[in-house]
C-alpha cells in the first residue's frame, strides 16, 4: 500500500493541496490557509507550487529530524514543506539530468529570503561530497550574511528587508556535490545611503561598523555613534528591535573571511563605507550664486581615506567639466555648481561608491566558488517584493515591476496548467501589465532618460576621481 502521511493518526488542517478544494474563489483559499496558519502550519501546495505563510515566530519543523524526513521522500509522503520542494528540485536535476530554477515571489516582508536561506541549508545538508566540497558550501552559506549586511536594511515591514534582487546558481557535479556557484545581483537600492524614510534605517552595514569596529579601526576610520552622520540620522531610527549590530559586525568579519578576503582587503572595503558616511557631513553655503563647502576640514578624511587629493574632491564636488566636440575641434568647459547640484553631485558620488562596493563583494564571493567543471544548475531566485512607498522613485517602480512581471510568469508557468478557469482573470491582468510593458514603460524610460542627460554632468566627476 502506498504511505500517506495522513494514514497516522494526525490531526487534518484544511487541504494539503489546494487543487483539492472543493470550490475554488478567494474565499475558499483564505480560509484554507488561515485554518492551516491557526494550527501552526504554514506550508500548502498548489500542485506544485508552495505557498508559505510568514509565521513571524520559529516553527519547530526546521531541525535535522524533518531534513532526514524530506529526503527521496515523495511528495505526498510528508506534509507539505519548502524541505519538499527543495528536495524534488534536486532529485529532477539528479534524475532527468536537467537544469532546475526556483521562484520566490511575494510583497516585502513575506519570508522569500528566509524561504531561499531555508533551501540552501538543505541542500548543502543533503547533498555529499564529504570535506572537499565543505568550502564551497560553506562560501554558498556564508554569502547570505555578507551580502545582507551590505544590501538588507530595517523597513516598515521588514527589520532585515533584503534591498536587492539576487540569483544564486549552485553548480553540481555528476555525484550530486555541490562543485561551484554563482550569483547573480541586480537592483541595488542605493537611493537608501543618501535618503531614507522616518522609521526605516540605511543598509546594516554602516551601524555595524560605527558600532561594532574596534577602537584602533574606529579612529583610523574617522567613525563615532550612527546619530553623527548626515546619511543615517535623517531617520530617528538607529536601533532594530532584537538585534545587536556589534555582534552582526563579526558575522560579517567572518564571512569575509569564508569567501577568502583577507584582512587588508576588508579594511579596504571598510575604508570606502567610512569614507561615504563622511562624505555624507560635506555641507555646502552659497556665495555669490555658487556653492562653496562650508565645512572644508570634512574633506579630509575621506579624501585620505579614498586615497585622493581633498582639493581635488571640494573641487569636483562643487564644478563640473563639460567636454565639447564642434566638429574637429574640442573643448573643455569648467562650469561652477549651486547648491543644489552639489548635493546631488555629492549624494551620487556616495551612491557610486556604494554599488560599486557591492558589486566588487558578490564579484569577489563568485571568485571563491568558481568551478571549471559544467555540471548541472540549481538556481534560487530571491527578489526584493513588491512594495508602495510615500515616494516611490524609478527604481521603485522597476522593482515592482519586476515582481508584477514575475507573477506573470509563474502563472504562466503553473497555475494556468492547475486551473483552466482561472485563465479569464490571469489574462485579463496580463492585458493592463502588457500595455505598461508597451507604453507607459517606454515613457517612463523616456522621461528618465531626459532626465538623466540633464544631470548627466555628474558622470564627469567618475575619471577624474578613479
Ligand atoms: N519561516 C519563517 N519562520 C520564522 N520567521 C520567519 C519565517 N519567514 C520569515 N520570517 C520572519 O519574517 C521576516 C521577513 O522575512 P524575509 O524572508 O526577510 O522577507 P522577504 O524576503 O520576503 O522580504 C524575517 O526577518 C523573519 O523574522
Ligand atoms: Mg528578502
Amino acid at each position: 500500500m502506498v504511505y500517506h502521511w495522513q494514514s497516522l493518526n494526525t490531526k487534518v488542517s484544511g487541504v494539503d493541496d489546494m487543487t483539492l478544494l472543493s470550490k475554488i474563489n478567494d474565499d475558499s483559499i483564505v480560509e484554507n490557509l488561515k485554518k492551516r496558519f491557526m494550527d501552526d502550519w504554514i506550508f500548502t501546495y498548489i500542485g506544485p507550487v508552495l505557498i508559505s505563510v510568514n509565521p513571524f515566530k520559529n516553527m519547530p519543523y526546521f531541525g535535522e529530524n524533518e531534513i532526514f524526513m524530506y529526503q527521496g521522500a515523495a511528495q505526498y509522503e510528508n506534509r507539505p514543506h519548502i524541505y519538499s520542494t527543495a528536495d524534488n528540485m534536486y532529485r529532477n536535476m539528479l534524475i532527468d539530468c536537467e537544469n532546475q530554477c526556483l521562484i520566490i515571489s511575494g510583497e516585502s516582508g513575506a519570508g522569500k529570503t528566509v524561504c531561499a536561506k531555508y533551501v540552501m541549508n538543505y541542500i548543502s545538508k543533503v547533498s555529499g561530497g564529504g570535506a572537499l566540497v565543505q568550502h564551497i558550501k560553506d562560501v554558498i552559506l556564508e554569502s547570505n550574511p555578507l551580502l545582507e549586511a551590505f544590501g538588507n536594511a530595517k523597513t516598515v515591514r521588514n527589520n532585515n528587508s533584503s534591498r536587492f534582487g539576487k540569483y544564486v546558481e549552485i553548480i553540481f557535479g555528476l555525484g550530486g556535490q555541490p562543485t561551484g556557484g554563482k550569483i547573480s545581483n541586480f537592483l541595488l537600492e542605493k537611493s537608501r545611503v543618501v535618503s531614507i524614510g522616518s522609521q526605516e534605517r540605511s543598509f546594516h552595514i554602516f551601524y555595524q561598523l560605527c558600532l561594532g569596529a574596534n577602537e584602533p579601526l574606529r579612529s583610523e576610520l574617522g567613525l563615532s555613534q550612527p546619530n553623527n552622520f548626515f546619511y543615517l540620522n535623517q531617520s530617528p531610527c538607529m536601533t532594530v528591535e532584537g538585534t545587536n549590530d556589534a555582534n552582526d559586525f563579526r558575522e560579517t568579519l567572518n564571512a569575509m573571511t569564508v569567501v577568502g578576503m583577507q584582512e587588508a582587503e576588508q579594511r579596504d572595503i571598510f575604508r570606502v563605507v567610512a569614507a561615504i558616511l563622511l562624505i555624507g557631513n560635506i555641507q555646502f553655503h552659497e556665495s555669490e550664486n555658487y556653492a562653496s563647502i562650508t565645512n572644508r576640514r570634512a574633506l579630509e578624511r575621506p579624501a585620505a581615506l579614498l586615497e585622493i587629493d581633498s582639493e581635488l574632491l571640494g573641487t569636483k564636488l562643487v564644478s563640473r567639466v563639460i567636454d565639447g566636440k564642434w566638429g574637429r575641434q574640442t573643448d573643455r568647459i569648467e562650469m561652477t555648481l549651486g547648491i543644489e547640484q552639489s548635493l546631488y553631485t555629492r549624494d551620487a558620488l556616495s551612491k557610486a561608491l556604494y554599488t560599486r562596493i557591492f558589486d566588487f563583494l558578490v564579484q569577489r564571493t563568485n571568485q571563491a566558488m568558481v568551478t571549471p567543471t559544467q555540471g548541472y544548475t540549481m538556481g534560487i531566485l530571491d527578489i526584493y517584493g513588491f512594495e508602495i512607498f510615500q515616494n516611490n522613485g524609478f527604481q521603485q517602480f522597476c522593482i515592482n515591476f519586476v515582481n508584477e512581471k514575475l507573477q506573470q510568469i509563474f502563472i504562466e508557468l503553473t497555475l494556468k496548467a492547475e486551473q483552466v478557469s482561472t485563465v479569464v482573470k490571469i489574462y485579463f491582468i496580463q492585458d493592463i501589465f502588457d500595455q505598461i510593458t508597451g507604453s507607459i514603460f517606454f515613457l517612463w524610460l523616456f522621461l528618465y532618460f531626459l532626465k538623466f542627460i540633464g544631470d548627466w554632468s555628474n558622470a564627469f566627476i567618475k575619471p577624474n576621481m578613479d
